[in-house]
C-alpha cells in the first residue's frame, strides 16, 4: 500500500467514492501524497479520514460550483462553494500565476474553502514558472493572542517563495506557532509526548502531553512578535477575502456544525518587476549567505526549502511508510 502510484489510486478512489469528479480527486490526491514524501505526513494521509468524515456530513462540499471573478487583469475572487481546500488552492494558484504573467503581478483571494495542506504546495507551482510568491492562510484557533486567556487565531502559515537560478527553489514555509499543530494531533493519537515549550494546558500550565495541549493553546513563535504575524495573516486571509476571520474557522476534525469558510491569499510577481538581472541578484545573495563562517557542528548553511527538497528527492523512490492506524483508516475508507 506505501507504493505512490498504488496509494495515489487507492486515494483517489476513496475520493471518489465520496462524491469528488476524478479530477479533483486527482489534485487531492497529489497533495495528500505530497505531503507524505517531504515528510509532512501531520499533513499527508493522516487527514484523509477527516476530510471524508467532512463531506459525509456535509460540511464539505465534493462537488462545489466554484466561480472566479475577475476584478482587474491581475486580481481575480474566487468562492470556492465550500470545495475540499486543495481544489480551490489549487484553481488559486493557477489563477494567480496567469494573472502575473499577463500584468507581472498576480492576487487572488478566495473564500468559503478549507484546510489546503501546505502553503509550499502552491507556492512551489508559481516559482517553478520563475515567479515570486506569497500565500496566507488562516486555520481554527490554536495560538492565544498576546494578552488572552483563551485561543483565536490559528497556527496560520506565513509562506514566501521565489526562483533562485539553481533548481532547488528558495520557499520560507511556516507556522507562527512554535511547532505546527498537526505535530500536535498526530502525537496525540499515537500517544507521544511533545517538546516542552510549545504549548499551554487549559489551565495555563506548560504542558508536554499532546492531548492536553490540544485543549490549551499553543505558544506563537517569538511571543507578541509571533501573535502580531498570526493576527496579520488572519487579516490578509479572512478579513481581506470574505473569508471566516477573528476566530471563526471551525476546527476540521472536532467541529461539525458546518463549513470552515476558510480564506487564501495568493499574490504572485514577476521577479524582473525593478531589475533586469534578478537571477544574478538573488544567486549573489544566497552565494553571500552560504559562504559565511559556520558556527561548531554545522556543515552548510541551508536556505528555506533546501532541505525539504531533498528530503522529498530522497523519498520519491522509497515505499511510503505508513503507521498501522492509517493503513487501518486507509482500508475502512476503501471497503
Ligand atoms: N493549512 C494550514 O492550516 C496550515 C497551518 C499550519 C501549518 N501548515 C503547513 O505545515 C507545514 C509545516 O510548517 P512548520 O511550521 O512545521 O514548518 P517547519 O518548521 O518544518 O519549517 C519552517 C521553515 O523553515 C525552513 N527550514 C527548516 N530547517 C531549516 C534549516 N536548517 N535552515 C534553514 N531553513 C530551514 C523550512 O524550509 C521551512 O521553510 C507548512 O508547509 C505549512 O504551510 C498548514
Amino acid at each position: 500500500m506505501g507504493n505512490g502510484k498504488k496509494l495515489n489510486q487507492i486515494i483517489i478512489k476513496i475520493l471518489k467514492k465520496n462524491g469528488l469528479n476524478t479530477n479533483h480527486a486527482t489534485i487531492c490526491s497529489k497533495a495528500l501524497i505530497n505531503a507524505e514524501l517531504v515528510g509532512a505526513h501531520s499533513h499527508g494521509l493522516s487527514r484523509l479520514k477527516m476530510y471524508c468524515d467532512r463531506i459525509q456530513k456535509k460540511v464539505i462540499n465534493p462537488k462545489p460550483k466554484i466561480k472566479i471573478k475577475k476584478i482587474s487583469q491581475s486580481i481575480s475572487r474566487i468562492d470556492a462553494n465550500n470545495s475540499i481546500g486543495f481544489v480551490a488552492a489549487d484553481i488559486g494558484i493557477k489563477q494567480a500565476i496567469k494573472n502575473a504573467k499577463k500584468t507581472g503581478i498576480g492576487l487572488v483571494g478566495i473564500k468559503n474553502s478549507g484546510h489546503y495542506g501546505l502553503s509550499g504546495y502552491y507556492a512551489e507551482q508559481a516559482v517553478k514558472k520563475n515567479l515570486i510568491v506569497f500565500c496566507f492562510t488562516n486555520a481554527p484557533p490554536a495560538i492565544a493572542p498576546h494578552g488572552a486567556k483563551k485561543s483565536l487565531f490559528g497556527t496560520n502559515p506565513i509562506c514566501f517563495g521565489t526562483p533562485t537560478s539553481s533548481k532547488v527553489p528558495f520557499i520560507l514555509d511556516t507556522s507562527v506557532s512554535v511547532i505546527n499543530r498537526g505535530k500536535i494531533r498526530v502525537a496525540a493519537r499515537n500517544g507521544k509526548k511533545i517538546p516542552e515549550g510549545v504549548a499551554l494546558d487549559k489551565f495555563g500550565k506548560p504542558t508536554t502531553d499532546a492531548k492536553k495541549a490540544l485543549a490549551g493553546v499553543q505558544l506563537p513563535i517569538a511571543g507578541f512578535r509571533g501573535s502580531g504575524l498570526a493576527w496579520m495573516v488572519d487579516i490578509l486571509s479572512g478579513v481581506f477575502t470574505g473569508g471566516n476571520h477573528g476566530g471563526k474557522v471551525k476546527d476540521p476534525f472536532d467541529d461539525f456544525s458546518g463549513p470552515q469558510n476558510i480564506g487564501h491569499l495568493f499574490f504572485v510577481m514577476k521577479p524582473n518587476l525593478f531589475v533586469g538581472n534578478y537571477s544574478e541578484r538573488i544567486k549573489e545573495n544566497i552565494k553571500r549567505i552560504k559562504r559565511l563562517p559556520k558556527i561548531k557542528g554545522v556543515k552548510e548553511i541551508l536556505y528555506p526549502g533546501q532541505s525539504k527538497q531533498r528530503r522529498y528527492k530522497k523519498n520519491l523512490n522509497k515505499k511510503i511508510n505508513i503507521p498501522a492506524n492509517i493503513a487501518e483508516d486507509l482500508k475502512k475508507l476503501n471497503a
